[in-house]
């Protein structure tokens, strides 16, 4: 039992060391070792590997990894550097899976293919070798003997399945084995094709001679340019030597016809008028031209002949033709400083089939090398690249270059006012494609969003004034444009105005008025005062070099450009002057009745309004103040002259005098009534003394006497006699532009002694009406505000009325 074991175990042990290499951890094992493959075709090579995760303290990396089938030197040549692989090897990795793929197989790719990857371990290289032994190889239609065919290929083991054609009609039968037997008729030829690769036939062979029925393609496939030209040839053969009907026809055409197995005339479709073209400059060799290739002209054509009851109708492939768009790709990059390192390659969708050779140009010129589909050099901004096809370079791709140029362009042009639409596109010839940036010139920042071909503003305001340029950058290089001016127009804004000097402007002194407001044209200004234009122009300054009373007013001002207007606020210019001469009115005119009241007014034309001072000449302290000077109980000594002084905070003005005279009927009156009044006084005083004396006889008992009647009993008459003017009292003076003047000369002049205020003695009077011998004739009521005094001090007035009539006070006219 442990023999079996041991023994299948060696068994295994030598099936895998077929496919398994490596040592430790490090290993590729590959699917198959050996390969045959069709020529034409296309074969896939498989692994996997594996290396240690982790060794010297690090984790393993795969750093590169690919296939290769020689050196150069000590470097292993990447297969996808070979030119000879050119465009037809593709890496299909993922993880640690490894597959190569090579299409459009020729005789040359023969090779033991490897796998090699790289870590970033130190040594860390690995190839899988031996790697996979790859024969391409032709079929080939053998005759080995008398009624026997074999379908020859190079592979060992051969291919254990085929299809035998017959006239180009596969053979009915199931897998036939390469020992292929028949009865061979002289006129049919014969070809071969391995089962499930029937798209890469052999070529038809004739069993005797070479005059069979046969169509022999001169290309199996054909790649154009597009806009080019082709020629697909074919050379056929009549046994009968009788082609009685030929023409080109493509069997995917015929699929769009009712009858498949009918195919039709390529000349007689709509899509190829007037640029087919069958040509047979030799006999038995026909060449369909295609002019002015489109893409939608890629597909197979086919040739098909009769020869009397003879039809060539083969279904064995004809000539693949692909038209393509040529197009070159930036497949590696690497910027510096004045040139770029690139890899480009030729583009097409003919890739990776069929055997095609590159041009390539610089700035219109072919370059001699390379003749592949990549191009790896160094590049200029002056360089611009292109490629063609080899046979084709009428008709070569469109050019990759650098930005060569970078432009702004506005729209729309014209005028940009504010609130509009605008955008800016950057232009460049770039190609491939560039991408763009905006910036706004002074502003560091580029502008949001970036990379766009075009910048909008969807509404422009006046602060989006200024000046961009974009750049224009693709992998082969960038491009800065030339600045664009943006200027945009605007209706003036509110304006702002100012006077000059601020504060209180003062009459003859110069004054500026500025008025300015933001716009896009400068705006003109207008000055207005209420509704009247003072000044128009582009500056607002409105200037008055003495300014005037008349001048004053409300002034605003409005800004104006094509785009709008806009009236400023309103300032008021207020100009302050001194008082002018004031002008003093007496009321009464004319002469001054005594004891009437006059009122003396003065007003000045003043700014701000004046106040007012009152003055009689000769006397220096000042009379009153407010406008209107009332005096009361005009008296002889106030006649004068009088004037007054307005002033404010700019000046002083003194009025003209005006002379204020009493009446002189009134004043001999007066006189006499003095006269009187001090007669009356004496005798009053007499009359006093010999009452008093009588009365002291009379009585026993001395009577009880309030001080003031003591000390008038004791002091001389004069002296105990007082006059005060009435004086208005406080809380009834509620105008302040009157003056209220008292003229109190109290006990100084001897005149008016003896005569006191009512009001103030009037609780004395009560308080002394029991004393009836006293009281009546201390006191003179004064009264001329009517103030009513009571019954009983009236009552005991009324004693005495007609005794002190010459002293009563007139009441005022
Ligand atoms: C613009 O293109 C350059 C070159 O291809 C590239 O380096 C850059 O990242 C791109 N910028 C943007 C925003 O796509
Ligand atoms: C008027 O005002 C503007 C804005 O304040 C100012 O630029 C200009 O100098 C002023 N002009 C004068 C004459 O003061
Ligand atoms: C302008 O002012 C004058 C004088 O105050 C007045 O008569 C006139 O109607 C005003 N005009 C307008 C348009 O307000
Ligand atoms: C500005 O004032 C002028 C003069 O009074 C008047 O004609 C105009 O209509 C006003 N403009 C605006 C925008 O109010
Ligand atoms: C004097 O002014 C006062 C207060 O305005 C007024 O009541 C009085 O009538 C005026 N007197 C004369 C004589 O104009
Ligand atoms: C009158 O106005 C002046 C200037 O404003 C001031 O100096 C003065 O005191 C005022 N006089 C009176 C009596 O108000
Ligand atoms: C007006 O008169 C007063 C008093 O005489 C005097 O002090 C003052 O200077 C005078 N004012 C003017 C402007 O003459």
């Amino acid at each position: 039992m442990s023999l079996t074991a041991a023994a299948s175990g060696f068994v295994v042990f030598l099936l895998s060391v077929q496919v398994v290499q490596g040592w430790n951890e490090w290993r590729v094992t590959y699917t198959s070792t050996k390969i045959c493959v069709i020529k034409g075709s296309t074969v896939d090579i498989r692994c996997t590997y594996r290396y240690p995760s982790w060794e010297n303290g690090r984790y393993t990396n795969v750093k590169e990894r690919f296939w290769f089938t020689k050196m150069n030197g000590n470097d292993f040549v990447d297969l996808r550097t070979d030119p000879e692989y050119s465009g037809r090897v593709q890496y299909i990795s993922d993880n640690n899976n490894c597959h190569l793929r090579i299409t459009d197989l020729r005789k040359s790719d023969s090779a033991e293919y490897k796998f090699r990857f790289i870590t970033n371990q130190p040594g860390g290289e690995y190839s899988g070798s031996p790697g996979v032994t790859l024969s391409v190889t032709d079929l080939r239609v053998q005759f080995i003997k008398w009624r026997e065919l074999k379908c020859h290929s190079i592979c060992d083991p051969p291919y254990s399945s085929y299809v035998w054609y017959k006239n180009g009609q596969k053979i009915q039968s199931v897998t036939y084995k390469s020992l292929f037997s028949d009865n061979f008729g002289y006129a049919d030829s014969y070809s071969c094709a391995v089962k499930e690769h029937e798209d890469f036939p052999s070529p038809p062979v004739c069993v005797h001679g070479q005059t069979c029925n046969r169509v022999t393609y001169t290309d199996r496939s054909i790649c154009a340019s597009k806009g080019s030209s082709v020629d697909i040839s074919s050379t056929y053969n009549s046994y009968t030597f009788n082609v009685e009907s030929k023409f080109w026809f493509s069997p995917e055409r015929s699929h769009q016809w009712q009858s498949p197995s009918q195919p039709e005339d390529l000349s007689k479709y709509s899509q190829y008028a007037g640029r087919v073209q069958v040509v047979e400059r030799l006999r038995g060799r026909s060449t369909l031209r295609i002019t002015d290739l489109r893409e939608s002209d890629s597909a197979q054509y086919r040739f098909k002949f009769t020869a009397g009851s003879f039809e060539w109708n083969s279904i064995l492939p004809g000539t693949t033709l692909t038209v393509t768009a040529l197009q070159v790709q930036v497949t590696r990059i690497k910027v510096h400083q004045s040139y770029t390192e690139a890899e480009l390659k030729c583009h097409s969708s003919c890739s990776p089939v069929g055997r095609l050779s590159y041009v390539w140009f610089n700035n219109g010129k072919e370059i001699t090398w390379p003749r592949t589909s990549s191009y790896k050099a160094w590049f200029s901004h002056t360089d611009i690249i292109s490629c063609a096809l080899k046979g084709h370079q009428n008709h070569p791709s469109p050019s990759v270059s650098a930005p060569r140029f970078a432009s702004v362009s506005v729209s729309p042009s014209g005028e940009i006012v504010e609130g509009s639409s605008v955008t800016l596109t950057c232009s460049s010839d770039a190609n491939p494609a560039a991408n763009y940036t905006w910036y706004k010139r002074n502003g560091n920042q580029y502008l949001q969003p970036p990379s766009k071909e075009q910048l909008v503003f969807r509404s422009i305001q006046s602060s989006d004034s200024g000046e961009y340029y974009c750049t224009a950058e693709n992998e082969l290089g960038r491009r800065t444009s030339q600045y664009i001016s943006i200027n945009v127009k605007y209706a003036p804004k509110t304006p702002s105005i100012s006077v000059s000097p601020s504060g209180e402007i003062v009459e003859g002194s110069p004054v500026t008025l500025n008025c300015s407001s933001d716009a896009n044209p400068a705006a003109t200004y207008t000055w207005y005062k209420e509704n009247q234009t003072v000044i128009q122009g582009p500056k607002g300054i409105s200037h008055f070099p003495s300014i005037r009373l008349e001048d004053r007013g409300i002034y605003y001002c409005k800004s104006e450009n094509q785009y709008g207007q806009i009236n400023s606020t309103a300032v008021n210019i207020d100009v302050e002057y001194g008082p002018k001469l004031p002008s003093m009115s007496v009321s009464p005119s004319g002469e001054i009745v005594e004891g009437s009241s006059v009122n003396l007014t003065c007003s000045s034309d003043a700014n701000p309004a004046a106040n007012y001072t009152w003055y009689k000449e000769d006397e220096d302290s000042p009379k009153a103040s407010g406008q209107i000077f009332i005096i009361t109980d005009f008296r002889p000594e106030h006649s004068g002259n009088y004037y007054c002084e307005a002033q404010n905070r700019r000046g002083r003005h003194n009025s003209t005098v005006h002379e204020i005279v009493m009446s002189r009927s009134m004043k001999s009156v007066a006189a006499g009534s003095i006269t009187a009044i001090f007669l009356a006084i004496i005798l009053l005083c007499a009359f006093l003394l010999i009452r008093r004396k009588r009365s002291l006889k009379q009585s026993t008992e001395p009577r009880k006497r309030p001080d003031n009647r003591a000390q008038l009993n004791m002091n001389p008459v004069y002296d105990n006699c007082s006059a005060v003017a009435q004086t208005k009292p406080a809380e009834e003076d509620d105008d302040i532009s009157y003056a209220s003047v008292s003229f109190s000369d109290n006990k100084e002049d001897p005149l008016y002694s003896n005569i006191r205020p009512a009001q103030a003695n009037r609780q004395k009077h009560e308080e002394e009406e029991e004393d009836e011998d006293s009281v009546e004739y201390t006191t003179v009521n004064f009264n001329n505000s009517s103030a009513s005094p009571q019954l009983k001090h009236r009552e005991a007035v009324e004693d005495l009325s007609s005794l002190y009539s010459a002293i009563t006070k007139n009441p005022r006219p």
